[in-house]
C-alpha cells in the first residue's frame, strides 16, 4: 500500500462515521509558546479539548505534519523518525472508550477500508494504574471482546500507557497503545509490547483524554471525556508492506535512492544503512521545517537551531559516505514529488528552501575545510593528534570530534576521546565563571534595579510571545537601572489591546510571586524543556536556564531576582519601530 492509499483510507474511514476532515496545521504551534514543534494532531487541539466548541464540530479527523526532536538518539533504528506524519482521529467530548476501540480494531483488519492487518499479530498495552487513576479493566475488556486474548493485552505504567500534556499542564489520560508484531526473535525473556528492539511496532495510540494536568501536578477531570488517537503513517506503512524499515515506505525510499546514487552505493554494508537512514531522516525533516509558511531559517536560535544541526548532521553523514560535495539541494526535487501535493507549501517556498539549503552547506563545508586543514598540518608537525588537538579544533573551528577521529584513524592512530572530554569539561567550568563575571562587569550598573528589570525583561518577552505570536523573537536588549529596552523581531506596532494585554499578563506573574531558578543543560534539553533564546553554536554546549515559575524558560547567564514579587509594577513606556523588521519597546517597574 502505498501512502496516498493509506491517508485516503484512514480519513475515509472516519469520515463515513461522521468526522469532518481538518487540514494539518503548521510545523510551529500557534497557541502554546513553550513548545517548539507541533509534535501530535492533537496540539492545535487543546482549546477544544479543554471544551471549548469546535467549528467543525465534535468528531475530528485529519493527517498532521509533526516534528520531535526528543527521539533523536534512536534515529536509524527502524521505526523513528524526525519528521513525521500522524494520522488522528478525535472525540471532542462525544464517544468514548467502546466505540474507538471497535473502529479502531475494524480499521486495523479490514483489508479494503482499513490496513488489513492479521489480527493474530496485534497486542495491546492499557494503563494500571495508580493511587489517582484505577486500571484501565474496561479497555482491556472491550479488546478482549475484539478477539484479542489476555496474554496479549500488557497492563503498563504511566511511562508507558500515559499521554501528555503537551508542555507543563494541559490535558491527558491514560491511553491503549496497539502494537504488530514484526516476527523478530524476542531480543529477552522480558520483551514485550513497548520494549522498543524492533520486534513489537506501535501503530496506533488511542488516548482517553479525560484530565488536565496542572502545573502543580494535579489531574482534576476535564470538562468532558475526549478520545485523541495518533497513528504514524510511515510507520503504519512498513508494517501493512512487510517492510523491514519505515524507509522501504514510498514516503522515503525514494530518498534513499536518490543519496545512494549521489554517493555511487550500490549494496549499502549494514553500516552505511545506517547512515543513509540518518542522513534521509535528517534532511527530510529539515527540509520539511524550512517548507513552513513561517519561513524559518537555519540560525543559532530556537527552530533555526534545530534545522542547522539537521542539516549539518546530514552534510557529516554524507562525508562519510564520500559525498564531498554540495548535494542537499538535490534531495528537494524528491521531496517534493513524494510530498509536495499533500503539503503545498514545499512548492510555494521551493525558492527558499534551495537557497537556504545551499548557504548553510556552503558555510559548513567551508568550516569543515579550515578545520581539515588545521588537522593535516598538526600531524605534520607533530606525527600524531592528541585528544587536547581534537579539543583545539572543536573550540576553535567547530570541527567535530568523530571527524578528527576519523583523519587519525586514516593514519593508523587513535584520538583519546577521554582526553577530549576533560577538555571540555575544564574549558566548560572557565567558560561559565567568564560569562559571570562578564556580566557582572560588563553592566554599567549592577544595581537590584537593573536586576529586577532583567527578570522584567524576561516577562516582557514572553508576554509578547503569548499575546502578538510565538515569532516575536528577542533581537536585542538594553538594561539601565531606569528602564529596559526590548528589541524584537516584528513589522508593526503593537495594537492598544496587545499592549495592554501584555501588561496585566506581566502584573499578574508579578502577583503570584513565582520563584526564577537556574538550571546548566545540554542544548536537545533546552529545547525539549522549550527554553527560548541563542542556543550554542557548537555540539554540546552546556547552557543555563532561567525559569520564572512554569511561564518562561529563557537561556540566559543571568542574573536575575528570587521571586517576581519584588519587581512592583511592570509599564510599558514606548514602542518604536526601527528598521523593516524589529519594534524596540521600553518599559519600567514602578
Ligand atoms: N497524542 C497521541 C500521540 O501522539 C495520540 O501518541
Amino acid at each position: 500500500m502505498i501512502s496516498k492509499e493509506l491517508r485516503r483510507r484512514f480519513l475515509k474511514f472516519f469520515e463515513k462515521r461522521g468526522h469532518s476532515v481538518i487540514p494539518s496545521t503548521s510545523l510551529i504551534p500557534e497557541m502554546d509558546p513553550t513548545v517548539l514543534f507541533t509534535t501530535a494532531g492533537m496540539h492545535p487541539l487543546v482549546p477544544y479539548l479543554m471544551g471549548q466548541p469546535h467549528p467543525q464540530g465534535r468528531r475530528l479527523v485529519n493527517c498532521q505534519k509533526c516534528f520531535r526532536t526528543d527521539d533523536i538518539e534512536e534515529i536509524g533504528d527502524t521505526f523513528h523518525l524526525t519528521f513525521f506524519e500522524m494520522l488522528g482521529n478525535w472525540s471532542l467530548g462525544d464517544y468514548y472508550k467502546r466505540e474507538i476501540i471497535e473502529w479502531a480494531m475494524e480499521f486495523l483488519i479490514d483489508p479494503h477500508e482499513g490496513l488489513g492487518l492479521d489480527k493474530e499479530k496485534l497486542s495491546v498495552t492499557v494503563y494500571e494504574g495508580d493511587n489517582q487513576i484505577p486500571p484501565d479493566e474496561e479497555a482491556a475488556n472491550i479488546w478482549e471482546e475484539m478477539g484479542i486474548p489476555r496474554e496479549r493485552i500488557h497492563f503498563l505504567t504511566r511511562e508507558d500507557n500515559w499521554w501528555g500534556p503537551v508542555g507543563d499542564s494541559g490535558p491527558c489520560g491514560p491511553d491503549t497503545e496497539i502494537f504488530f508484531d514484526v516476527g523478530l526473535n524476542s531480543c529477552s525473556p522480558e520483551c514485550r509490547p513497548g520494549c522498543g528492539c524492533g520486534k513489537y511496532i506501535e501503530i496506533w495510540n488511542l488516548v482517553f483524554m479525560g484530565y488536565n494536568q496542572t502545573t502543580e501536578r494535579l489531574y482534576p477531570p476535564l470538562k468532558q471525556k475526549n478520545v485523541d488517537t495518533g497513528m504514524g503513517l510511515e510507520r503504519a506503512l512498513q508494517v501493512i508492506n512487510g517492510f523491514p524499515s519505515v524507509y522501504e515506505t514510498d514516503l522515503l525510499s525514494p530518498i534513499m535512492e536518490k543519496v545512494k546514487r549521489i554517493a555511487r552505493i550500490r549494496e549499502p554494508s549494514s553500516e552505511q544503512i545506517l547512515i543513509l537512514r540518518i542522513l534521509v531522516d535528517q534532511a527530510r525533516s529539515a527540509i520539511m521545517a524550512l517548507a513552513d509558511d513561517k519561513g524559518l531559517v537555519p540560525s543559532n536560535v530556537e527552530h533555526g537551531y534545530v534545522i542547522r544541526r539537521l542539516l549539518r548532521v546530514a552534510i557529516r553523514k554524507g562525508l562519510q559516505l564520500g559525498i564531498n560535495e554540495s548535494f542537499l539541494g538535490e534531495l528537494l526535487p524528491t521531496v517534493l514529488a513524494i510530498l509536495g501535493d499533500t503539503y503545498p507549501e514545499l512548492h510555494r517556498n521551493q525558492e527558499r528552501i534551495t537557497a537556504e539549503i545551499a548557504k548553510e552547506e556552503k558555510r559548513f563545508r567551508s568550516a569543515l575545510r579550515r578545520g581539515l586543514r588545521v588537522c593535516e598540518k598538526i600531524l605534520k608537525e607533530k606525527g600524531e593528534l592528541t585528544g587536547k588537538d581534537a579539543f583545539m579544533l572543536f573550540q576553535s573551528h567547530g570541527f567535530p570530534l568523530e571527524m578528527t577521529a576519523q583523519i587519525a584513524k586514516e593514519h593508523g592512530q587513535q584520538v583519546d576521546a577521554s582526553e577530549f572530554r576533560k577538555e571540555f569539561e575544564r574549558h566548560r567550568q572557565i567558560s561559565r565563571e567568564a560569562s559571570q563575571g562578564r556580566f557582572q562587569s560588563g553592566l554599567a550598573d549592577h544595581s537590584e534595579e537593573v536586576i529586577r528589570l532583567h527578570t522584567a525583561t524576561h516577562l516582557l518577552h514572553q508576554a509578547l510571545r503569548l499575546f502578538v505570536g510565538q515569532e516575536v523573537m528577542q533581537k536585542g536588549s538594553n538594561i539601565t537601572s531606569e528602564r529596559t529596552r526590548l528589541d524584537v523581531q516584528l513589522d508593526r506596532k503593537l495594537t492598544e489591546e496587545e499592549l495592554r494585554q501584555v501588561e496585566e499578563w506581566v502584573n499578574e506573574i508579578i502577583q503570584r510571586n513565582l520563584p526564577i531558578r537556574s538550571e546548566t543543560m545540554s542544548p536537545e534539553k533546552a529545547l525539549e524543556i522549550g527554553a527560548i533564546g541563542l542556543f550554542g553554536e557548537k555540539y554540546g554546549d552546556q547552557i543555563t536556564v532561567y525559569s520564572v515559575g512554569d511561564v518562561s524558560r529563557e537561556i540566559c547567564t543571568g542574573p536575575h531576582v528570587e521571586r517576581t514579587g519584588v519587581l512592583g509594577t511592570f509599564r510599558i513606556t514606548k514602542q518604536k519601530r526601527i528598521g523593516a523588521n524589529t519594534l524596540r519597546v521600553r518599559g519600567v517597574l514602578e
